[in-house]
């Protein structure tokens, strides 16, 4: 494989808030890298509405059932849990892995909504941590602008503002911050240089506390 040094796939993620342009622009990297490499890429969205614990997330989503905040919480981190093997399975090909948020969504939507911080971190100890973390920033303005926003439950402004702070708190060094005011091309040139510039451990390691 031409896949950089130690061969294997890389773990990138993408984060950031609803309607920041983040499923565009992870679309459009799997574009690229399928169409310019030989090891290719996978796109895995979370939550993955397609797996059994994902379509009850979609169903509570859609308002069609309730969950209590915790088992919420629990239903998103195992279904990051269901593609564990997946992820690992694909990025030992060479192959590598774009996720469409992550458990840092997990982390920042359940503690804007109130619940302790090593609580909601607990459930997502030892999932592959991403090489790099691709975190699209953009002004509550913008995110209005681009309509469709208030669907989905969870798609309340200060909900919204709330998950943004918890955010803050979650940057790592493996994050690179992306101005998602700009336009698509600006932000897809701001994502591809990000890609090139992915520095691998030999291993890929895994979420800590
Ligand atoms: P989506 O719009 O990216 O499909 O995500 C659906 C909603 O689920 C979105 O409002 C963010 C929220 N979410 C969580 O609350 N916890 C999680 O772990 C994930 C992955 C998403
Ligand atoms: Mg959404």
């Amino acid at each position: 494989s031409e896949n950089g040094t130690s061969g294997r796939g890389a773990l990138i993620v993408f984060e950031g808030m609803d309607r920041s342009g983040k499923s565009t622009q992870a679309r459009r990297l799997l574009n690229h890298i399928n169409a310019t490499t030989k090891h290719g890429a996978i796109l895995q969205p979370f939550p993955d509405r397609n797996e059994p614990i994902g379509q009850l997330i979609d169903r509570y989503l859609k308002r069609e059932i309730d969950f209590s905040e915790k088992a919420l919480h629990l239903a998103f981190s195992a279904n990051r849990w269901q593609k564990e093997p997946l992820i690992l399975e694909t990025i030992d090909k060479g192959v590598d892995v774009i996720c469409d948020r992550y458990a840092f969504s997990g982390v920042a939507y359940s503690m804007a909504k109130g619940l302790d911080r090593s609580w909601v971190r607990q459930s997502d100890v030892g999932l592959p941590r991403p090489d790099i973390v691709l975190y699209f920033e953009v002004s509550p303005e913008v995110a209005k602008s681009r309509g469709g926003f208030g669907e989905e439950r969870l798609e309340k402004e200060e909900l919204q503002r709330n998950v943004a702070k918890e955010m803050q708190g979650l940057r790592g060094e493996n994050w690179i911050i992306i101005n998602a005011n700009n336009d698509e091309d600006t932000v897809e040139r701001d994502v591809r240089i990000a890609y090139e510039n992915i520095i691998k451990t030999k291993e890929l390691g895994k979420l800590t506390e």
